[in-house]
């Protein structure tokens, strides 16, 4: 009974403000959180896993540029069984600088923390019911990586007690990454106030572990054993989108097939799509009222709701919504934003690898 009752207190904080500069052009017109993977938005796989760890009560920290795109694609929580509530920080001034925004909304409760462009393959009930009735003061989730410099990394004892932590150190002392997700006490509030801004001008909540620690605070690590992605670049995006079609994809055809198209393996067609004489392999997932023409959609690749693709060859590549692509001998490991269009009219059989912004116009002669 006492586990519930604190587990219901305790509230989730979810980031999804910043600035998402590696992903660049595309994030100069959307959030970073809510580029698609398997033609869901990231933060929707995050409050999925929040609120499967029994936390209903989530804020989300939202900048003033993208803010309401996030409100549009989150709305109130009801999808998740959640009560969502939006929290402003007015620019990225760092992910404890977020914190220090959300006190109002955190008050005196325990919080889980993610980072919204965040994934991870484990669910977190274990983790949030042991640190909802433990005493620790934090609890951090790490990986274990080949190259973790550029990540906030842990030294941990044999116990899972955390020794020091350091964000993106030149010279790791432990090859634990910190993946992003954290558990917190209300200790944390102070450690926060303690801290200054960092060389990168940010208030970062690695300094406020570190301040706990050297303050006798009870700082523990739950290594994660399966997969976690952090989407900060492109070809991470791919790689997520590559690893949740391989996860979660199966075979769903709602959407119109003619009988000159063939569907290959564990391929999901969204309800008003069309395919029409083509090959589809999959995993892969084609949109809503997406139209598919004469056309190889090879496998690990999304195309967004209402675009057109005509002529194209195409895999591993995420293609975000409204696009025309036509006549394109072959695209791989592309990145393709909203409303695109591209048009090929040479001759040759190159092989194109884009990354390409909203809006963008390409014609290939
Ligand atoms: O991905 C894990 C890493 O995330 C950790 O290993 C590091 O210790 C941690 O500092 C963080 O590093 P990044 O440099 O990758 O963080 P980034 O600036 O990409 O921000 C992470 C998320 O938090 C992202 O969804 C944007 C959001 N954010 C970021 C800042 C700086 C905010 O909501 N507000 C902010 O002020």
């Amino acid at each position: 009974m006492k586990t519930i009752r604190v587990r219901d207190k305790m509230k989730a904080l979810v980031l999804s403000g910043g600035k998402g500069t590696r992903l660049r052009p595309l994030t100069h017109t959307m959030a970073k959180q809510l580029i698609p993977l398997a033609n869901k938005p990231i933060i929707h796989f995050v409050l999925g896993q929040v609120a499967a760890a029994g936390l209903r009560d989530i804020g989300i920290i939202i900048s003033p540029e993208t803010g309401e795109q996030v409100r549009q694609s989150v709305g109130d929580g009801s999808h998740w069984r959640a009560r969502v509530t939006y929290i402003l920080q007015d620019a990225p001034r760092g992910l404890a600088h977020a914190v220090q925004a959300a006190r109002g909304f955190l008050e005196h409760s325990k919080f889980l923390m993610f980072l919204g462009d965040d994934l991870i393959q484990d669910g977190l009930r274990p983790l949030v019911r042991e640190f909802a009735t433990a005493d620790y003061d934090a609890m951090l989730l790490v990986k274990e990586v080949p190259d973790p410099r550029q990540f906030g990394v842990a030294v941990v004892d044999e116990a899972g007690r955390v020794l020091r932590v350091v964000e993106k150190p030149k010279d790791p002392l432990s090859n634990l990454a910190l993946t992003g997700i954290y558990l917190f006490s209300p200790a944390i509030h102070k450690a926060i106030d303690a801290v200054k801004p960092s060389p990168r001008g940010e208030l970062e909540i690695t300094d406020a572990i570190q301040c706990l620690i050297q303050r006798g605070g009870k700082v523990q690590a739950r290594v994660l054993q399966g997969w976690w992605l952090d989407t900060g670049k492109k070809d991470d995006v791919l790689e997520a989108n590559r690893v949740v079609l391989d996860e979660y994809a199966r075979r769903a055809v709602e959407g119109n097939v003619d009988d000159k198209s063939r569907i290959v393996g564990r391929v999901e067609v969204a309800k008003g799509a069309e395919v029409i004489r083509s090959t589809i392999r999959g995993p892969a997932a084609i949109g809503e009222g997406a139209t598919i023409k004469d056309c190889f959609v090879g496998p690990f690749t999304a195309i967004g709701p209402g675009s057109h693709l005509d002529g194209v060859a195409i895999e591993h590549s995420v293609v975000l919504e409204s696009c025309s692509l036509q006549h394109i001998p072959r695209i791989e490991d592309s990145l393709i934003g909203r409303n695109v269009k591209l048009f090929f009219s040479g001759s040759g059989r190159q092989t194109l690898r884009l990354f390409l912004g909203d809006d963008s116009e390409v014609a290939v002669v």
